[in-house]
């Protein structure tokens, strides 16, 4: 995952690759999470003055989304599945401890982590998935999960 600091000519750049479209704003979104990590209030002000929408536009399709974070993920991005095929094979029991080892609720973050939900990894074959730092894992139970943790934390 990138987790760049916010900078106003890279965010310009991204702007400028959608043509400055308002109708483009999901999409813009998106590409300033992929860069940036997450959605401030100056990316707000910019994408606002840049695609002469008013703050409050842009605020409330950041708000509407959970996917739109707006504070910066701690190191470690955890994503646990939480979509059907997945929930059949257990992954609100995985979420429960996932929560519980990482001491976060769900959208929460830590220097560390940021525990999020998703939904559907496209690994619904291999239910119940996770995604940890953009790589999908599938039969993940508590321990195998605690096992991954283990090895994202020393990976740091
Ligand atoms: S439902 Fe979880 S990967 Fe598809």
């Amino acid at each position: 995952m990138t987790n760049e600091d916010y900078d106003k000519q890279s965010a310009r750049e991204i702007i400028e690759g959608f043509e400055n479209r308002p109708e483009m704003l999901v999409q813009i979104l998106h590409a300033f999470l992929d860069r940036f990590g997450w959605i401030s209030d100056e990316a707000i002000r910019q994408l606002a003055s840049e695609l002469n929408l008013s703050r409050a536009d842009v605020h409330g399709v950041v708000s509407y989304y959970h996917d739109f974070r707006t504070s910066p993920p701690g190191k470690h991005v955890v994503k646990i599945c939480e979509a059907e095929a997945c929930q059949s094979m257990g992954s609100r029991e995985l979420s429960e401890h996932a929560q519980e080892s990482l001491g976060l609720g769900m959208h929460e973050s830590n220097d560390d982590v940021t525990l999020e939900p998703v939904y559907c990894l496209g690994n619904c074959a291999c239910s119940p998935a996770i995604m940890v730092d953009g790589k999908t894992f599938g039969r993940v139970n508590a321990d195998r999960f605690d096992e991954i943790v283990a090895t994202m934390n020393e990976a740091r």
